[in-house]
C-alpha cells in the first residue's frame, strides 16, 4: 500500500446480519481489491474477499465465530488475524481496520488490525 487512504462508511449496524457479510469493491475501497466486512457474534472484521488460495469469494463463505470457512475447497481463515488455518489455502488474507461511528460501520482499507498475519510463516 503505497498512499493512504481514506476511511470510509460502509453500513449502518443492523444492515449486516449475524453471520453474514458484504462487499467492498476495490474501486469503492481504494486499494483495488474487494474488501468483505463481516459481523459474527456481536464483532466486526474485514479482510480481503478473495481466497488466497483461488478465486472464491469468503463473504459467500460459512461464517462461524471468529472464522469463514471458503465455499470452494473449504480453506479457513481467521477474521481476527487473517490467518489462513487449514489447506489448501497457506497465504494469510489481508485484514483491514473497521471501526464503530455511533450506529455507522466505517471501514480503513489497507489499515491492518493490530496482530493481523501479514507474513506467511514457514
Ligand atoms: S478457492 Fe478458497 S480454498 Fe480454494
Amino acid at each position: 500500500m503505497s498512499e493512504k487512504l481514506e476511511p470510509i462508511k460502509v453500513a449502518d449496524v443492523g444492515d449486516i446480519e449475524d453471520e453474514e457479510a458484504i462487499v467492498v469493491d476495490g474501486a469503492t475501497n481504494g486499494t483495488g481489491r474487494d474488501i468483505a466486512v463481516f459481523f459474527s457474534d456481536g464483532k466486526y472484521y474485514a479482510i480481503d474477499d478473495t481466497c488466497t488460495h483461488e478465486e472464491a469469494s469468503l463473504a459467500d463463505g460459512w461464517i462461524e465465530g471468529e472464522e469463514v470457512e471458503c465455499p470452494i475447497h473449504s480453506a479457513r481463515f481467521s477474521l481476527c488475524t487473517g490467518a489462513a488455518l487449514c489447506l489448501p489455502a497457506s497465504i494469510p488474507a489481508r485484514t483491514h481496520k473497521v471501526e464503530l461511528r455511533g450506529d455507522e460501520i466505517w471501514l480503513h482499507p489497507g489499515v491492518p488490525v493490530e496482530g493481523a498475519v501479514t507474513q506467511v510463516t514457514a
